[in-house]
Order: structure tokens, then C-alpha cells, then sequence
């Protein structure tokens, strides 16, 4: 197996550690911050290196990397998994990881564990938990901790079955309920908030609103910063991309024609060529023509 050597760029020596403070400066600076998720070494490393300020392990990777239907199944193990992966390819970027369906919806002791967890055993700098109100007492009792939180409100994907996938906000009296949490969440001590699927209106109203930094994705260009999945943005999901996907390349085109070439290549006999091969020392070589030709056994 060959190792992928992917090359330094100057951003990688460059650039400056992100914190929570960066964010907080940055949306004072009124300079946009960007996010991205990733799931595995190898992007994490493009993603960090390209100089994104917030890489979230998100468990969108149930859909992008497992398969699964929704992020419902998503387990702590393959949080942690993925987790542990991206960390190890990210110097600069501030690390959230995403704590999946389950995880702290319990009790307060398990979500403190589950996040620590992901704290401590996998090297984030901050989870990522959906919900509003809610989930205010939760962030301030995980804040309490000294863990750093995220709050995601919107279109919350693990609550699927109750709301669906649609865009939400659209009522002033859903506005106003969007605004409220946004304002617990914020009281009760997260870092920044991802406002996912609101009205662009909605999105520079609850941005003006706080003075933590909002996360849009799908919310429109008020918020502090954008955040898109990884494979939306690359292509690599096979999927219809919703309204606010920006596709800035295409990855399954470009993997599936280097697969076909390759494949046409071993077909053709041309890979691999002579200079692809390994060759034997001249005394070696000369040694094994003096033999007797191998007999094939079939
Ligand atoms: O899981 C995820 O990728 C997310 C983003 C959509 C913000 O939560």
C-alpha cells in the first residue's frame, strides 16, 4: 500500500491556533468564519491545511461515510472512532465533534460522561449538541464542566421524525420561539450556535441578536460564519443537494474516471509498466536465467 504524502501548504505553518475566543473575535471583526465537516485522517489534513477555522465530526457521517438512512443510528463508538481519525490530522482548527441520537438525552451524568468521552479519549475541543431550550440546563451543567458547547438549532436532523427535513422559522411565532432559544442557549454559556434551514431573515435576525458567533448552514450570508458537509461540497454524496449546497467540485466524476481508467489500464496489460516494477539485482537476475525455466504446476 502506498502512503498518501500530502504536500505542506503555508497556511499549515502559518496559521494560528483557533480557540472559541477566534470565533468570538472573528464575529466582532465582523470577519466571516468558516467551517466544514470531516470524518477521517486524509480530509481532516486538506480541510485543516486549506485553513477552515471549525472542523466538526458530524454525525452527518452516518449518512455520508456509513450509510445509514438518517444520523439516528449513529453510535458513540463511531463518533469517538471518527473522532480520534480527524483529530489526528488537525493542528489549527478549533475540534467539534457532533454527540449522536442517545448520547444525552438521558440524564445530565450521561451527558457529562458521553462528552468528556469525547473530550478526553478523542481529543475534541468542544461538542456539538441539538436543541434549544431544552437543552439549555444541559449546556450550562456541561459549561459547568469546563466543556465547550455548540448549540445547533433550526432544522435539527436528529429530531427527523418529529419535525421532518423542511426549513424552519417561517411564522413570527416560530421566529420568536427560534429567537428565545438562541438567547437560553447563548445565557446559558455556548460557545456559538449552528442555525441550520431558517429564512435568511431569520438568520440576520438571531445573529444580531447575540453576541456569541452563529454557524449557518442554509440560514443565509448574516450569519457569522457558513459550515457545509465536506461531501456536499466535493460531491461525493450521490444525493440530490438541498437548496443551500454549493458544489465546488466534482469528486465522483473525478474518482470514477481515475477507477475506470485504472481499470481499463490492468485490463489492456499496460499497469503495471516496467517502471512501476521492482527488479532484481543484476547478479540475481542473471543467476535465475541460468536456471532451469519453472515448470508451471497447472
Ligand atoms: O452533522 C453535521 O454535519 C451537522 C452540520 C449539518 C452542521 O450537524
Amino acid at each position: 500500500m502506498s502512503l498518501i504524502q500530502l504536500p505542506a501548504r503555508e497556511t499549515s505553518s502559518t496559521a494560528q491556533k483557533i480557540t472559541a475566543q477566534t470565533l468570538l473575535d472573528r464575529k466582532q471583526a465582523r470577519e466571516p468564519i468558516t467551517a466544514l465537516t470531516a470524518y477521517d485522517y486524509c480530509t481532516a489534513r486538506i480541510v485543516d491545511q486549506a485553513g477552515i477555522d471549525m472542523i466538526l465530526v458530524g454525525d452527518s457521517l452516518g449518512m455520508a461515510v456509513l450509510g445509514y438512512d438518517s444520523t439516528l443510528p449513529v453510535t458513540m463508538d463511531e463518533m469517538l472512532h471518527h473522532t480520534r481519525a480527524v483529530r489526528r490530522g488537525v493542528r489549527h482548527a478549533l475540534l467539534v465533534a457532533d454527540m449522536p441520537f442517545g448520547s444525552y438525552h438521558a440524564s445530565t451524568e450521561q451527558a457529562i460522561g458521553n462528552a468528556t468521552r469525547f473530550i478526553k479519549e478523542a481529543g475534541a475541543e468542544a461538542v456539538k449538541i441539538e436543541g434549544g431550550r431544552n437543552r439549555a440546563a444541559l449546556v450550562a451543567a456541561l459549561t459547568q464542566v469546563e466543556i465547550a458547547v455548540v448549540g445547533h438549532i433550526g432544522l435539527t436532523p436528529q429530531s427527523v421524525h418529529r419535525m421532518g427535513y423542511r426549513a424552519q422559522g417561517k411564522t413570527t411565532a416560530a421566529i420568536d420561539e427560534l429567537l428565545a432559544d438562541a438567547l437560553a442557549l447563548e445565557s446559558a454559556g455556548a460557545i456559538a450556535i449552528v442555525l441550520e434551514c431558517v429564512p435568511r431573515e431569520v438568520g440576520g435576525l438571531i445573529t444580531a441578536a447575540l453576541a456569541i458567533p452563529t454557524i449557518g448552514i442554509g440560514a443565509g450570508p448574516e450569519c457569522d460564519g457558513q459550515i457545509l458537509v465536506f461531501h456536499d461540497l466535493v460531491n461525493l454524496t450521490g444525493a440530490t443537494p438541498a437548496k443551500f449546497v454549493r458544489r465546488y467540485a466534482d469528486a465522483s466524476t473525478l474518482f470514477s474516471e481515475a477507477i475506470q481508467h485504472y481499470a481499463s489500464d490492468v485490463r489492456g496489460g499496460v499497469f503495471p509498466a516496467d517502471v512501476e516494477s521492482y527488479h532484481l539485482p543484476r547478479e540475481a537476475s542473471a543467476e535465475l536465467l541460468a536456471r532451469e525455466p519453472l515448470k508451471r504446476s497447472r
